[in-house]
């Protein structure tokens, strides 16, 4: 089964280029099934309960978030009913929502697990220790987790530390695609970053010279979300899930 799964998604860019991409990718035969993280999908922040809908409407199997996840409280009784999102599962036990879920498809399920880093980052659990947590509670073959972090060292220990355990381990939240996919050695499909879903000709999906502005002058500024440029990144996964081992990783950058 050919699994995308796709960097944050930013903005209202971000959202039609998703849209016109995947229904391409789907035409094509490329893709089976869609995982997207969508954690700055509404005009940079954390998604409404319409836009979460919206998406999770539009083919896609499952969304994660990150640490935007709570930016619109509106989403919090989508959160703690739809199993189809999915917000970082080493927060507090009191947070609203999962930070697991499982997907069923035609061939099987999947086990889908949200985590964050604790470099560059608010304090959260152990993500590692989390991890061990979760995967004792795993009942599927085919485990994908998202490790949205900043520190590419701690995406790939955490990817090192599961190898072997989960089927894929992608990271995500720094918005800039990394080249270094690969299968590591005891067979996890890995990425440090799959990049973003939104206008590349920005700041990491902002305007450019509010940002420049902000760094030059260290006044605050008013940061918009971007348009223009906007381009799909991040991996198509070809997955057995009779033994959740993944076969193949290609990295994707897609315009529109
Ligand atoms: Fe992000
Ligand atoms: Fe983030």
């Amino acid at each position: 089964m050919k699994i995308l799964f796709t960097g944050d998604m930013v903005g209202g860019a971000g959202r039609r280029v998703f849209q016109r991409v995947t229904e391409r990718l789907r035409s094509e035969g490329r893709i089976d099934l869609i995982f997207a993280n969508a954690e700055n999908s509404a005009g940079g922040r954390g998604p409404s309960p319409e836009i979460a809908e919206s998406i999770l409407g539009s083919g896609v199997s499952a969304i994660t978030l990150g640490d935007h996840s709570f930016d619109d409280k509106k989403l919090i009784p989508l959160l703690q009913t739809d199993p189809r999102i999915v917000r970082p599962a080493n927060l507090p036990s009191e947070a609203a929502g999962r930070g697991m879920t499982t997907i069923e498809t035609d061939e099987g399920s999947i086990c889908l697990i949200l985590l964050v880093g604790r470099v560059f980052m608010d304090p959260v659990d152990c993500p590692f220790r989390t991890a061990d947590r979760l995967l004792n509670l795993v009942k599927t073959k085919t485990i994908f987790v998202d490790f949205h972090a900043e520190a590419t060292s701690e995406k790939i220990a955490l990817g090192r530390y599961l190898d072997g355990r989960v089927t894929a381990l992608f990271g995500t939240h720094t918005h800039v695609q990394t080249s270094d996919e690969t299968i590591l050695p005891n067979g996890t499909a890995y990425i440090t970053d799959l990049g973003m879903t939104g206008p590349k000709d920005s700041v990491i999906g902002r305007e450019v010279e509010p940002v420049v502005q902000r760094f030059v002058t260290g006044m605050p500024q008013k940061y918009d979300v971007a348009k223009k440029d906007p381009a799909l990144e991040g991996v198509i996964v070809d997955v057995n899930l009779s033994t959740g081992k993944a076969l193949s990783i290609e990295r994707i950058r897609e315009r529109a």
